[in-house]
């Protein structure tokens, strides 16, 4: 069972969540979105959720402002598909930095593996806008450019609540003993 942080609506089984998950099935089943899991992104957050995250934050937004809802959530889930350890890989010599060479890579894993329409495309290849430096085409786009932050800085803020319940437990614990 998939959640995206912060819902309380599992993306499988809950009615509220029927469109959504109708939008990303094929996608939630495929092995190479899967592989995801395997690739940390934001400390303690998978490449995988992170992009369950942006789908879904993605999904809702653009429902809500009538804009094109089933590209939001399909292109959040592919956005971040680059299929490596930004942390621990070298960058080959005249490669740029990973923040904006991957939306390019991963437009290329999510067209070899799915159908991806010109909006998708735009969401992909331009979320990391304004470090890429072509305008976004799409509102769409803009949309993802401010849920793929949002998503992030839920991601880190969860990490660091997570961080200050564990350390005040131990000082609990040290203070009983
Ligand atoms: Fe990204
Ligand atoms: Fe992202």
């Amino acid at each position: 069972m998939s959640k995206a942080m912060g819902s309380r609506y599992s993306i499988e089984g809950s009615q509220e969540l029927a469109e959504y998950f109708d939008f990303v099935k094929d996608l939630l089943d495929s092995d190479v979105v899967n592989e995801m899991k395997n690739y940390r992104h934001h400390y303690s957050t998978t490449c995988f959720q992170h992009s369950l995250n942006v789908s879904y934050y993605n999904y809702l937004v653009c429902k809500k402002l009538g804009l094109d809802a089933r590209s939001a959530a399909r292109a959040g889930l592919l956005h971040d598909l680059f299929l490596y350890d930004w942390r621990t890989t070298q960058r080959k010599r005249g490669e740029k930095p990973h923040g904006m060479r991957h939306p390019q890579i991963a437009l290329e894993n999510a067209k070899e593996h799915f159908t991806v329409d010109k909006r998708e495309e735009d969401m992909i290849v331009k979320h990391m806008w304004p470090l890429t430096v072509k305008l976004p085409k799409y509102a769409e786009s803009y949309v993802i450019v401010a849920t793929d932050k949002y998503s992030a800085a839920l991601e880190i803020s969860m990490h660091i609540g997570r961080l200050m319940k564990n350390k005040a437990k131990r000082i609990r614990q040290r203070k009983a003993s």
